[in-house]
């Protein structure tokens, strides 16, 4: 059977980065799954649609495409907000479920990253990691990476960012967002990138053996 990893968290909880670190240490293809709703998101935007226009959000959601994702646009922190309002529609959820599943069956395995990878998209994952990290460390970390990229970080609103989004993600009918029963939760608050690798290394381990 395939390895496939699913890592689920809150918005900057550190998931994106352990992922990485982990497709790369496992040399496994790796799909940010956020970025199928922050791009469905972008494109009703673009057109200047509402973020409720259901049939609209479930063409834009099908007619994604992997390769051609903007990553520095989709990655802006207004696109984060508008992409957990056409997440909590369920027949967007419902268009992007094949894209996923047929990502994670690639016969080497996979790392998807997201909030209801090991719920919803990958029950059957090997290994399931929710990361999680305080909303005060999350806040934190986003504001230095914006700093770092140039743009304007002001750590109240990045704050009151990242509790609007927990909420509309946890507290959403639609695969919200929470642990699996068979997941790991990894804290991040007082751990740094490293820490938190090793800390996913040794998770991997005692699941699967070592590898
Ligand atoms: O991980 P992210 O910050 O890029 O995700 C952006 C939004 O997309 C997030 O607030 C909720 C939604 N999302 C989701 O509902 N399910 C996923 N698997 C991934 C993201």
């Amino acid at each position: 059977m395939s390895f496939v990893i699913a890592i689920d968290g809150p918005a900057a909880s550190g998931k994106g980065t352990l992922a990485r670190r982990l497709a790369a240490h496992y040399g496994l293809p790796h799909l940010d799954t956020g970025l199928l709703y922050r791009a469905t998101a972008c494109a009703l935007l673009d057109e200047g649609l509402p973020l409720d226009d259901v049939e609209a959000a479930v063409a834009a959601a099908r007619s994604l495409s992997l390769v051609d994702f903007d990553e520095g646009r989709l990655r802006a922190r207004e696109m984060g907000e508008a992409a957990s309002v056409v997440a909590a529609i369920p027949a967007v959820r419902a268009a992007l479920i094949d894209m996923q599943r047929s990502f994670a069956a690639r016969t080497e395995g996979a790392v998807l990253d997201g909030r209801d990878i090991g719920t919803v998209i990958c029950p059957e994952a090997k290994l399931k990691i929710f990361v999680t990290a305080a909303p005060e460390t999350r806040a934190t970390r986003r504001a230095l990476e914006l700093a770092r990229a140039g743009e304007d970080a002001d750590y109240a609103a990045i704050l009151e960012d990242v509790r609007k989004r927990d909420a509309r993600d946890s507290d959403r009918s639609a695969a919200p967002l929470k642990p699996a029963a068979d997941a790991v939760t990894l804290d991040t608050t007082d751990l740094d990138i490293e820490g938190a690798f090793a800390a996913a290394l040794t998770m991997a381990q005692q699941k699967i053996g070592g590898k």
